[in-house]
């Protein structure tokens, strides 16, 4: 499904060419209703993609794009469960985990909404006994803490929204997660733990994943090191997984397993049972408020006719920076303390689900798909990497997010917060002209040959686009539909060009190559199989391994 050649493409790339010339300053000068006309409102939440250099004919096209590739009937066959993700034969249906209206949803013509019920049901009960108490560790003693064993979508999503819920951990045990193979990240958060205290919840969706086994199993050493009694690991060990006979033959009985299904995406996980650690930190009541703000956006995104439906307008923003525009990157810049982790989470959200060169058909897609996602939170970017998007040679759509309030507040810095976020929007956009350059310059003093030197540098070229969205104060409903609109957002992007946003193969080769390689780091003897790059890595890591070349003696590793 070639896009290139189209008629609708050559016509964007025309308007592209048309636009070149253009400036944010001259759209603004020319319309004084461009932020109304160009932006979103609803209750909760204002969206402003006014600074984007686009014109209500940019819309259309892209609109008529939209149109062209199918978007609303491939939205509404991953809504009526048919096997969109084509790779893996399997349905897409992460909506119906947060279906919160009594319509059925269907898979193989089966409504699952009862199975979808009954998992709430039974992460309810759980995070409610482990909250009250009334579930104890094998010593009678309340569960002070939980250790989430998950990586990818096991662990990036029920991590960025446990700390975005932070305001909200009242009474709940604290919940830690821990992701990375590298026996660092389970060693220190197991240093200040206690067995008889600690629960772990291994999450994995194919329960086959090896750093998630392997940290799994680490932690059971640990608690059995202590606790002694196998039997002992039932009221400290609970699977959150879709595959019933791996979680047995690890050992944790079915009754501690939290299912879901083959149709919810790891990286679309968190609303399922993988959730279970945000009901733990935060109350299932707002693990549920979670689900009832991502079905409201799911409303919007299923009902909303394109001009006004949001995820595809800024799907299609993205299609017009990666595709037409052909940029390499998109910055995610919360301005929320809270959302901390959300560029990580988008990352794999977007990268995961776009990454892709070849359409669901096999053929190469013959534009740029998914861009690099890549952020930080305001102000912490600003000292750091912005002089790059204000005057580097490089275009960087930035999404800025940030509440309208904080949860913390704290003299007058939440509105210091505000004042930088939009300061930055502005910025980009308008920049600074060498002649107000010069006159700030002037101002301060400068003339002559000191004063020009100096023109070119404090230049900025402005006309970078950014979207901005601000909300109420960040809360668990709020969370849910940013989140879900996101997703919606990676959907429209994936259906335009023509990709399975739901597979991710790409991923693979590196796994089948670090199985094969994994016993040739053992013993003392010369590797010579591989390329001679990675023969020369395997033979200095032997080498470097016990050494003490760099004088770096002792163990370090934080024990007493
Ligand atoms: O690395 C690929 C991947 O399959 C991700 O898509 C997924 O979120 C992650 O691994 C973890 O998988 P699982 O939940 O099966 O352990």
């Amino acid at each position: 499904m070639a896009l290139k050649g189209t008629g609708i493409w050559r016509r964007l790339e025309a308007h592209r060419d048309h636009l070149a010339g253009v400036h944010l300053r001259t759209l603004f000068a020319d319309d004084p209703d461009r932020a109304r006309r160009f932006s979103h409102q609803s209750g909760w939440v204002h969206v402003d993609y006014s600074k984007h250099v686009i014109t209500d004919e940019t819309l259309a096209l892209l609109r008529e794009l939209a149109t062209a590739q199918g978007i609303e009937a491939w939205r509404d066959r991953m809504f009526a469960g048919e096997a969109i993700n084509t790779t893996e034969g399997r349905a897409v249906l992460h909506v119906a985990l947060r279906n919160r209206s009594s319509r059925p949803m269907v898979v193989d013509g089966r409504d699952v909404m009862p199975d979808v019920r009954a998992a709430l049901n039974h992460i309810r009960t759980f995070s409610e006994a482990v909250r009250s108490g009334g579930w104890t560790g094998y010593t009678d003693q309340r569960i002070t803490d939980v250790v989430n064993i998950g990586i990818g979508g096991s662990d990036l999503g029920p991590a960025m929204v446990t700390a975005a819920l932070a305001p909200y951990h009242r009474q709940g045990p604290r919940v830690h997660f821990v992701s990375n193979v590298d026996p660092t990240h389970l060693s220190r958060e197991l240093q200040r733990l206690h067995p008889a205290t600690t629960l772990f919840t291994v999450a994995s969706k194919t329960f086959t994943t090896a750093e998630t086994m392997a940290n799994a199993r680490a932690a059971r050493a640990w608690f059995l090191a202590q606790a002694r009694d196998e039997t002992h690991i039932a009221k400290h060990f609970v699977a959150l997984s879709t595959n019933e006979a791996e979680v047995r033959r690890f050992g944790i009985a079915p009754e501690q397993m939290f299912v879901f299904w083959d149709w919810v995406g790891g990286r679309y996980s968190l609303w399922s049972s993988i959730g279970l650690p945000i009901a733990l930190a935060a109350g299932y009541g707002r693990f549920e408020m979670l689900l009832d703000g991502a079905h409201e956006m799911d409303e919007h995104f299923r009902t909303a006719p394109l001009a006004d439906n949001l995820p595809v307008t800024l799907g299609l923003l993205g299609v017009w920076y990666a595709s037409v525009l052909g940029l390499e990157s998109q910055a995610v810049l919360p301005y929320d303390q809270l959302l901390a982790r959300l560029p990580a989470y988008l990352q794999q959200l977007a990268m995961d689900s776009n990454g892709k060169r070849v359409t669901r058909d096999g053929q190469p897609v013959d534009v740029g798909t998914g861009p690099l996602v890549w952020g930080e939170p305001g102000t912490n970017g600003q000292h750091a990497f912005y002089q790059l998007l204000h005057q580097g040679t490089r275009l960087v759509p930035c999404d800025f997010l940030v509440g309208a309030e904080s949860h913390y507040p704290l003299g007058d810095q939440h509105a210091l917060l505000v004042a930088n976020c939009l300061a930055q929007s502005e910025a980009l956009a308008f920049g600074r002209t060498a002649e107000e350059a010069r006159a700030e310059l002037e101002a301060q003093g400068l003339t002559g040959d000191a004063l020009e030197a100096l023109v070119p540098h404090k230049v900025f070229p402005g006309n970078r686009p950014s979207t901005t969205i601000l909300y109420e104060k960040l809360g668990p409903r709020t969370l849910g539909k940013l989140l879900a609109l996101y997703e919606h957002k990676v959907f429209v992007m994936g259906a335009v060009w023509g990709v399975n946003s739901f597979d991710q193969w790409g991923v693979e080769l590196g796994k089948q190559l670090a199985t094969r390689l994994r016993p040739e780091l053992d013993g003392p003897a010369p590797v010579t199989s591989h390329d001679s790059s990675t023969n020369a890595l395997i033979n200095e890591y032997k080498r470097l391994r016990g050494g003490s070349v760099s004088g770096d003696q002792g163990s370090g590793n934080g024990r007493r």
